[in-house]
């Protein structure tokens, strides 16, 4: 398969995500191209599976994921969602509404889910993120045929 996996990140954890994400996918004999889409969206429209790796910030899915995922979306390709927060998942300012509606966006447009979506906590702004992240990105990329 070819994967697209896009990241935004300020303070490096979901490129860290993005990162790990593409060794396992790598080591699983799929082709990869990373889009850091804060600083240069130029890819190949080529791919299968889209992954976005982005921060929640203000209770959203920053922006630039959202309209990267919105613009490059595709009907019959498939995603996943890995998202990295600082607050629990039932705290005020959690990621999961916004996580969920970004995912409605793409199936809306005829993509299909490959798996649930990802959350990562990070313990401080800059990381680390929470032990156990690279299994769970072992388990994405094992979801691909
Ligand atoms: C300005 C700002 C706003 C944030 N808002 C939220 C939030 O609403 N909910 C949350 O769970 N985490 C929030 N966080 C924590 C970030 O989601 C977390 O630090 C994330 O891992 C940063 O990703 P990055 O290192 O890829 O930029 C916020 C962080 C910053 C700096």
């Amino acid at each position: 398969m070819n994967a697209l996996i896009a990241f935004v990140s300020y303070h490096g954890n979901s490129k860290h995500v993005a990162e790990t994400l593409a060794r396992e996918v790598t080591s699983r004999g799929h082709q990869v191209q990373i889009v850091p889409v804060l600083q240069d969206q130029s890819r190949n429209d080529d791919w299968d599976v889209l992954f976005v790796c982005a921060p929640v910030r203000g209770g959203a899915v920053v922006g630039p994921a959202r309209r990267f995922a919105a613009r490059v979306a595709r009907s019959g390709a498939t995603f996943a969602l890995a998202i990295t927060h600082g607050a629990p998942l039932n705290h005020f300012f959690s990621p999961v509404r916004s996580t969920r509606k970004l995912r409605r966006r793409l199936e809306n447009r005829g993509m299909r889910a490959l798996s649930d979506s990802l959350f990562f906590r990070v313990t401080e702004t800059t990381g680390p993120l929470e032990e156990g992240f690279e299994q769970k990105l072992a388990d994405l990329a094992d979801r691909l045929a």
